[in-house]
């Protein structure tokens, strides 16, 4: 969702490189975006002031070449919650003497409240943003405190989940606060930088903090002091090292995010067969003491839940209950001492997750993460934690981390059932599948595919058992990106509905392994043929029902991993053949950070 990035140090001409910031933001999907900069007092004729630029839109090629030099600057980009796209709602908000600049993310739930107050005060809104009433409180309240107590001040008088960054053009400072919505402060030489993700930091430096919930920075060119906002005493801080690779955040060869992330792919599970720690004897222990255990997660992560949970049932035999994040609030009441949440998120910042999480774990249940993001909301707040190794994800659509965490949980479910060398084998097996199906016969093949079904208006894709959920992340990939309606259907529910909409050449995409529900998934394809269906196979078996087929190995359990990554391939080609742009889907942002 929103991005913020900022700026202060020994560089002289910095709105570009707040830009340069935004725009390795606008993966988080935005709809506006803003620059504002503290003009250097070197330039007599522009004096100290505050100088901004704030457009609809895309970045594109846009520039801020009209912004004076400056060594201070901050800069957004917009996800519209509280009033329309337009050019006032965009970031940064100053006050009313224009001498403060304001950006955040989150929403102000009081600001109706705050809102009337200082329009009694006499102060003059320009948006309808809940963000510009902070500004203005922050003007109110700097009358009569310094920069630093007003700002804490005003954090404090905001209710809900908000992060905020302001500069001021007398002071030389950033100042930034968080509670829910995430902050990274990135160190420099002389130098320091401040973002929403740390995935804007890596071409600057590696070296971050993460501000923790209730944490106020105070950044100047060549010291951070962070203060907790409700003792307002400083606290200390350790820094970190970020573990991904600066080639992670570059698009190399490729035309587009999402296809480099799918083949990313092969070497992430490859990395998980030989690498993971899921089979430590924490972990196992963690997971055989508890009496209730919930895999929690939103979107693609929530099918991974249902995944795991069919791996977890099948290979270890162990029941788990699999909940969906923004759902998981009415399951609190069973939560105890004696529960484990495994909580799975790319991002690590869901809010529909990280809340009821936190909820759990208020009642003392024990938290374990799988999580991409290293030093994220989920990845500080869980008592043990494992780090996907998906490396950066920056399409819209989760693929590579979607990969990651079933990879971890197949190894997990082989790992408790004393048979990890076995889950390791599949994977390797399946990293051997992957790597087939990217050869461009094959992708020959679903471009085929892709072409011939683009025009159509609705897609099915039906699985059984472990492939119903990879039935349903096949139909998100298509739907988001593509727009073109898709529906993951257990294959045995056809018949109690969704058959009633299969007629002539209706594409029924068939998830179809080689294992004890074969023979009925595919009477359910033939059912789907009787009606006009064209039926897709994705299976290792080529069976007459098919009348497009697409391989993929057959390798137990693992199965599941191809299968997911030829759908992934057909929902890319899908919007390659509209025209759309995979990366960026309408409406939809990378990070969901509020509710
Ligand atoms: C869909 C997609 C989303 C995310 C969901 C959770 O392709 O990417 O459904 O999976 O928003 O995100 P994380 O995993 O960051 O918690």
């Amino acid at each position: 969702m929103c991005g913020v990035f900022g700026y202060i140090g020994n560089k002289t001409n910095i709105a570009p490189l707040v830009l340069e910031g935004l725009k390795s933001l606008e993966y988080r999907g935005y709809d506006s975006w803003g620059v504002a900069v503290v003009a250097l007092n070197l330039q007599p004729e522009i004096k100290n002031k505050i100088y901004f630029k704030k457009r609809i839109g895309k970045i594109g090629g846009a520039n801020v070449d009209s912004l004076p030099a400056g060594s201070l600057a901050i800069g957004h980009t917009r996800w519209a919650t509280h009033g329309g796209v337009t050019r006032e709602n965009a970031h940064p908000h100053l006050d009313c003497t224009e001498s403060i600049a304001l950006i955040h993310n989150g929403i102000v739930e009081n600001y109706i409240d705050l809102k009337k107050e200082l329009l009694a005060g006499n102060h003059v809104f320009k948006s309808e943003t809940d963000t510009e009433v902070i500004v203005h409180l922050l003007e109110e309240n700097s009358r009569k405190l310094s920069f630093e107590e007003a700002f804490l001040k005003t954090f404090n008088q905001l209710e809900g989940l908000n992060a905020i960054v302001a500069i001021d053009k007398k002071e030389r400072v950033i100042l930034a606060a968080r509670k829910g919505s995430p902050l990274v402060i990135g160190f420099g030489k002389n130098e320091h930088f401040i973002a929403s993700d740390p995935s804007a930091l890596l071409p600057f430096t590696k070296d971050v903090y993460f501000l923790e919930d209730d944490q106020m920075a105070i950044i100047k060119d060549d010291s951070v002091k962070i203060i907790n906002i409700n003792s307002a005493k400083e606290v200390k801080f350790l820094k970190q090292m970020l573990d991904w690779d600066v080639s992670s955040a570059e698009i190399g060869e490729f035309e587009h995010f999402m296809i480099k992330e799918i083949y990313d792919q092969p070497a992430v599970i490859h990395d998980i067969a030989n690498n993971a720690i899921v089979g430590s004897d924490n972990i196992l222990s963690l997971i055989n003491e508890a009496e209730d255990i919930y895999l929690v997660g939103c979107g693609t992560a929530s099918y991974a839940c249902l995944v795991g949970k069919a791996l977890f049932s099948k290979i270890a035999k162990k029941q788990v209950h699999a909940a969906i994040g923004s759902e998981f609030e009415d399951q609190l009441k069973f939560i105890n001492k004696k529960s484990l949440i495994i909580a799975l998120s790319q991002s690590g910042e869901t809010i529909d997750l990280l809340e009821p999480v936190r909820k759990a774990q208020q009642k003392g249940a024990k938290i374990l993460a799988f999580v991409n993001v290293l030093g994220s909301s989920l990845f500080r707040m869980a008592d043990e934690k494992i780090l996907i190794g998906a490396g950066l994800e920056k399409a819209v659509a989760s693929t590579k981390a979607f990969i990651g965490k079933i990879s971890h949980l197949l190894l997990l479910a082989y790992a408790l059932d004393k048979r990890k060398s076995q889950g390791q084998r599949l994977l390797l097996e399946a990293v051997e599948s992957i790597r087939i199906i990217l050869q461009e016969k094959n992708l020959k093949n679903i471009k085929k595919l892709a072409h011939k079904i683009s025009n159509e208006k609705d897609i099915f894709v039906i699985g059984r058992g472990l492939y119903f959920p990879a039935s349903l992340e096949a139909a998100l990939k298509i739907k988001e990106i593509s727009y073109i309606h898709a529906e993951g259907v257990a294959a045995g529910e056809l018949k109690h509905g969704p058959l009633a909409l299969v007629e002539k050449d209706t594409p029924c995409i068939v998830l179809l392994p080689d294992d004890e529900t074969t023979a009925l998934t595919l009477a359910n394809a033939m059912e789907m043929k009787a009606r006009g269906g064209y039926i897709i196979g994705i299976s290792s078996i080529n069976h007459g029902v098919f009348d497009f087929y697409l391989p993929i190995a057959n390798i137990g359990e693992a199965s599941v991993l191809p299968m997911v990554v030829v759908s992934q391939l057909l929902a890319y080609y899908l919007t390659l053949e509209k025209k759309l742009d995979p990366d960026k889907p309408r409406n939809l942002a990378k990070s969901v950070t509020v509710r």
